[in-house]
């Protein structure tokens, strides 16, 4: 049986390959209004795929933003597990666009590598758990029952998925939630993740004149308000890259000896680093490593700022305006809420009376730990071994997925982390990539998975 469906999936490469590239030509960018009949077409291509891999009770269903496509499969009754499988189709911007070597929305392979925005985070994780089921439905071998969640707002920080899910939370019982949204080390470093970190993300505009100014006539008398930003940025760290927000470590929970110990045993090293992001050196906390510093310690990062002349040439002005995008990662047990009042106090505090300023909070996702012994895990781990001839590593991951704390928090329903995207697909950046190669292993150890849940 499970040879049958080995056999269905490797017969049927260049199908699912083609049927990804279909899937990726699809705009699904979340945060730009343009792209809503984009989203609207995307959740339509998901659920005609549940549809055709004989899923029940396939719906779009709508939510405060973006809908929800459900799905579901309980033939396999009620001493079997049911397996909630999430995934987003929702992608991030393209932008700068400049940088793309081929249109991002024309997948294309060069190499081993598939191109396009959301190949890898996450459409091709997508479909690698449709393809997987559909391999073992063909097999006729499907023995755990299955419920589809993939959402269209991941990557806005899943905003409304936490309502949507307590209204509607019985159907999303399940045993466990796979969600192969975390990605693994490398190639031949498979990884179930244990632990996600939060988001708070916010907008902070600075205001000066009440229009640009001739820099030369005003130039001295009036506050720059992108100098007023810059300021105002450069206090929210200390030269330790500690962060100086009143409060912002009281809730961080302290690693322990042990989990320290975990954190140094993990593949991975300073090169790899620095080769992998093309920076000069490195940053941060130094009395942390690397692997601690993305996985279990907060951040707080400016992911973009804006002010004045930007354009060809040079102008001498004074802008009436700077406008700054600031997030912060957070850890156990902080509170998004929480922190955003302490980026509102620190500002309060060291904002100049020479400036206006206004902050919103745009969105807010909490950290998560996972249970990392349950069937699940130990199904995916075994599904590693006989697929890629070697054990998972454990670990905590820098990212953030909005759905694993609304799930735990609203249906107790808590998440395997996993998947197949690697560190250097690009994810969020021009060019973004699928290592092929590890996809298609990804969908045989998928298949394994759901053949070791059922037996
Ligand atoms: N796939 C990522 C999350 C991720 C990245 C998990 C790296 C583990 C390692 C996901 O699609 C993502 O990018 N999420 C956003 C969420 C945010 C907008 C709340 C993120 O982390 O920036
Ligand atoms: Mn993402």
């Amino acid at each position: 049986m499970l040879e049958k469906a080995i056999e269905y999936a490797h017969h049927h490469k260049d199908d699912f390959l083609f049927q990804l590239k279909e899937f990726l030509a699809i705009p699904s960018i979340s945060t730009l209004d343009e792209n809503k009949p984009d989203i609207q077409r995307a959740a339509e291509w998901v659920a005609a795929q549940l549809r055709g891999i004989g899923m029940h009770n396939v719906d779009i269903m709508p939510t405060r933003g973006h809908p929800v496509v459900y799905g579901d499969w309980m033939g396999a009754g009620d001493s079997a597990p049911t397996v909630l499988i999430y995934g987003h189709y929702d992608v991030q911007p393209v932008d700068p666009l400049e940088l793309w070597t081929t249109d991002p929305f024309i997948a294309e392979v060069r190499g081993d590598n598939l191109y396009a925005r959301g190949s890898s985070d996450m459409k091709g994780q997508v479909i690698a758990s449709i393809k997987a089921v559909e391999a073992v439905v063909k097999a006729g071998g499907l023995r755990v029952n299955l419920k589809w969640m993939i959402e269209g707002e991941e990557e806005i920080g899943s905003e409304h998925l936490g309502e949507f899910i307590k209204e509607h939370k019985e159907k999303f019982f399940a045993d466990f939630c796979l969600n192969a949204d975390a990605g693994i080390i490398s190639a031949d470093e498979p990884a179930i993740t244990t632990g996600l970190r939060g988001l708070m993300y916010a907008e902070l505009k600075v205001y000066g004149p009440s229009k640009d100014l001739h820099s030369g006539l005003f130039g001295g008398t009036i506050h720059n308000p992108a100098q007023a930003l810059a300021e105002l940025i450069t206090s929210m760290h200390d030269k330790n890259g500690k962060i100086t927000l009143p409060g912002f470590y009281d809730k961080v929970r302290k690693l322990s000896n042990k989990e320290r110990l975990e954190f140094k045993r993990l593949p991975g090293s300073n090169k790899e680093l620095l080769q992998m992001t093309g920076a000069p050196a490195l940053w941060g906390e130094a009395q942390f490593i690397p692997a601690e510093r993305i996985g279990a310690r907060p951040t707080l990062e400016i992911n973009g700022m804006i002010s004045g002349f930007i354009g060809q040439g040079s102008k001498t002005v004074l802008p009436a305006w700077a406008m700054a995008k600031i997030s912060c990662r957070l850890v156990p047990d902080q509170d998004p809420e929480q922190v955003f009042k302490q980026l509102k106090a620190h500002i309060k505090k060291h904002a100049p009376k020479t400036i206006k300023w206004e902050l919103t909070n745009l969105h807010n996702a909490g950290a998560a730990l996972v249970d990392s012994d349950n069937i699940g895990v130990r199904a995916l781990s075994k599904a590693f071994e006989s697929v890629w001839g070697k054990k998972p590593h454990f670990r905590r991951e820098g990212g953030s997925i909005g759905v694993v704390v609304q799930l735990q928090k609203f249906a107790g329903v808590d998440s395997l982390l996993s998947g197949f995207g690697l560190p250097d697909d690009n994810a969020h950046s021009p060019n973004e990539k699928l290592h092929l190669p590890t996809w298609y292993r990804g969908i045989d150890t998928f298949i394994h998975m759901f053949y070791n849940l059922g037996v």
